[in-house]
């Protein structure tokens, strides 16, 4: 007998504990996510209850790549030209919802959040479910995004049905996403696709707009470690900040890497590493915004935001 939880590696199984209505822990090329398919209004109401999320923001639902999108959203130029472009992969289109998906899944608004996620592991999951498959981060509301197996038991444990152990995340932090509406293309998360891949995919100078109007959930703190994260320009500055408050050098640490995709791999783990170490105050240096850059500078601001 299966318990609450337990970590497995045999997509079967995660796909028949999905088919009957359960909430799993899943792997992506991102972060993991906290799993349920979508026609199933109950168990995607457990993902709330089992993150403290509010019902009215929105979840992404996941597909095969062998689905056919237009099943669940309505597709304008350069939606399409954007998923021919990047999926399987790490960016979410907004696109005007189809009658397919339901209200439970969007919090009522009339678009939704697609991603087909690239992982082999999370397609071969996605080939053995006939539905789209919803997943928030699998952590609480407003913490560190888990990027193994273990942070999810971690958090969430014996809340969740069963995790499927897809190794560590290979990005690190969380998709892209692109509003696809009235043939204008926001970016309101900034991921490892760029707002440059993206005008060059679709040849148009982007609006960026992460207000929390467009995509709740933006712009409240966010991907927070207990301890206080203090963005800083180098680690000289951290050095002397730490001084200047006093802190002795088991009360703080420092975040940083020269290698912005190692900034983003790491990154999560880090700062989990940093909480389980009863570290006070984490020092954060901004890396360049860059590609993926611009996606951890993202994070770490939302990290470091009071409230
Ligand atoms: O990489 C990712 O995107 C991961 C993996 C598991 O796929 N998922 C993820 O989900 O980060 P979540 O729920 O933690 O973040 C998705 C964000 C939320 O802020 C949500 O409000 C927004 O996307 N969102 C989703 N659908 C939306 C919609 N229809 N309209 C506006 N915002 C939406
Ligand atoms: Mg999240």
């Amino acid at each position: 007998m299966n318990t609450p939880g337990f970590i497995t590696s045999d997509v079967h199984v995660a796909s028949r504990i999905l088919n009957d209505g359960g909430v799993i822990g899943i792997p992506t090329e991102t972060v993991y996510g906290l799993a349920a398919r979508a026609d199933k209004e109950e168990s995607v109401g457990r993902i709330f209850d089992i993150k403290g999320r509010p019902r009215n923001h929105p979840l992404i639902a996941h597909l095969s790549a062998v689905a056919d999108p237009l099943q669940w959203g309505f597709f304008n130029v350069h939606a399409h030209a954007l998923a021919a472009a990047f999926w399987p992969g790490p960016i979410t289109l907004l696109v005007p919802k189809t009658d397919r998906v339901g209200d439970w899944v969007t919090g009522g608004r009339n678009t939704v959040g697609l991603r087909v996620p690239s992982l082999p592991i999370t397609q071969l999951l996605l080939n053995e479910v006939d539905e789209a498959v919803v997943a928030p981060s699998a952590n609480h509301f407003g913490k560190v995004s888990p990027t193994t197996a273990s942070h999810v038991a971690h958090d969430l444990g014996s809340d969740v049905d069963c995790i499927l152990d897809g190794g560590q995340c290979s990005i690190g932090v969380e998709s892209t996403i692109v509003e696809c509406v009235n043939n204008l293309v926001s970016v309101l998360r900034p991921g490892a696709v760029t707002a440059e891949q993206i005008s060059r995919i679709t040849g148009l100078r982007l609006v960026s707009d992460n207000s929390e109007s467009r995509a709740p959930g933006m712009m409240v703190s966010h991907y927070a470690p207990n301890a206080t994260v203090v963005l800083v320009a180098s680690a000289e500055e951290a050095q002397s900040k730490a001084h200047a408050q006093n802190l002795n050098s088991g009360e703080w640490a420092l975040l940083n890497n020269h290698d912005v995709e190692q900034y983003a791999l790491t990154m999560y783990d880090l700062l989990r590493t940093f909480d389980i170490q009863a570290k006070k105050v984490v020092f954060a240096v901004m890396p360049e915004s860059h590609g993926i850059g611009e996606a951890v500078r993202d994070r770490l601001r939302k990290a470091a935001a009071q409230g």
